[in-house]
């Protein structure tokens, strides 16, 4: 029997869904994709979410061994740096992160001492077929490109942790239009999760709840082959790829990508604090152009 118990937190926000999973017999932890409490209109920072997830490690009496990003994400600054100086636990992202700080220390025109370009600012880089534990459970690293470079999948047992492989199946897939994303690659991983077994238990990292239903956390590699919007199993890879790139053009640039990515490629460290007692991001007047 399994000895691994999911706790899945839903940051409203965002619609993120971040996840503690730990390992009953020995009390070891892993975070997935924690998220900062960012207001970006008003500049605002909190950790009213990560501090939530701090308290059920807590009550919960777990070591947390890995904090873990399954990508750069767009979306949200990621509570990683946060956690780890409370609770720490190393942080580990896929290995690829390195091309998003290259991209992203050009956009940012960021110094040497600001952002490294060899993923120093995290404490493991990952890559395909990577073995993590906690306690005696084994976390698979999957690498899983297509939406960002860095993507990876973990792996826990019958348990695909797989940020923005896939959406819910009335969702589809999540789109390739980043620098470093290609729908084509985003196609070969999607076949990868699609290997698994049938029972196979996927993980969402966001639910958008369209048309108003309750909020879903996850579905099975059966459930996504049959209904999936965007590939289900008797999709071909052309035809996924015409209709990502097509549904790509139609995408508006995500509301915190700026702020997001520029915290993001540093483990969700923010800058540091000036001489003037400010912390500041930077934002592009002329923006990246995504296509
Ligand atoms: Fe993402």
């Amino acid at each position: 029997m399994s000895s691994i118990i999911i706790k899945p937190f839903f940051h409203k926000d965002t619609c993120t869904i971040s996840y503690i999973i730990y390992d009953l017999n020995s009390a070891k932890a892993a975070i997935i994709d924690s998220a900062i409490d960012y207001e970006n209109n008003a500049g605002k920072v909190a950790f009213y979410f990560a501090d939530a997830q701090i308290e059920f490690v807590q009550h919960h009496k777990l070591e947390v061994e890995w904090i873990l990003e399954t990508h750069a994400h767009a979306d949200h600054l990621s509570a990683a740096h946060y956690l780890r100086s409370k609770l720490g636990g190393k942080i580990a992202i896929g290995k690829y992160i390195t091309q998003a700080q290259r991209i992203f220390k050009d956009i940012f025109a960021l110094s040497d001492s600001e952002i490294s370009v060899s993923g120093a600012e995290f404490d493991l880089l990952l890559s395909h077929n990577d073995k993590l534990y906690i306690g005696d459970t084994v976390i698979k690293v999957i690498e899983t490109p297509g939406h960002t470079k860095d993507s990876v999948t973990y792996l826990v047992e019958d348990n695909a942790f797989i940020g923005d492989t896939l959406f819910m199946p009335d969702s589809g897939s999540a789109r390739c239009d980043f620098p470093g994303g290609a729908a084509t690659e985003l196609y070969q991983s999607i076949m990868q999760l699609y290997a698994l077994p049938d029972n196979t238990k996927l993980w969402m990292c966001h639910d958008y709840q369209p048309n108003g239903r309750k909020l879903q956390y996850q579905t099975t590699v059966a459930e996504s082959k049959k209904s999936n919007i965007h590939i289900r199993n008797d999709v071909s890879h052309d035809c996924f790829v015409a209709t990502r790139q097509t549904r790509d053009k139609t995408l508006a640039v995500p509301r915190l990508l700026y702020s997001a990515l520029q915290v993001n490629i540093k483990a969700g460290e923010l800058p540091q604090t000036n001489n003037r007692n400010q912390v500041l991001l930077k934002e592009p007047a002329h923006a990246l152009k995504i296509d």
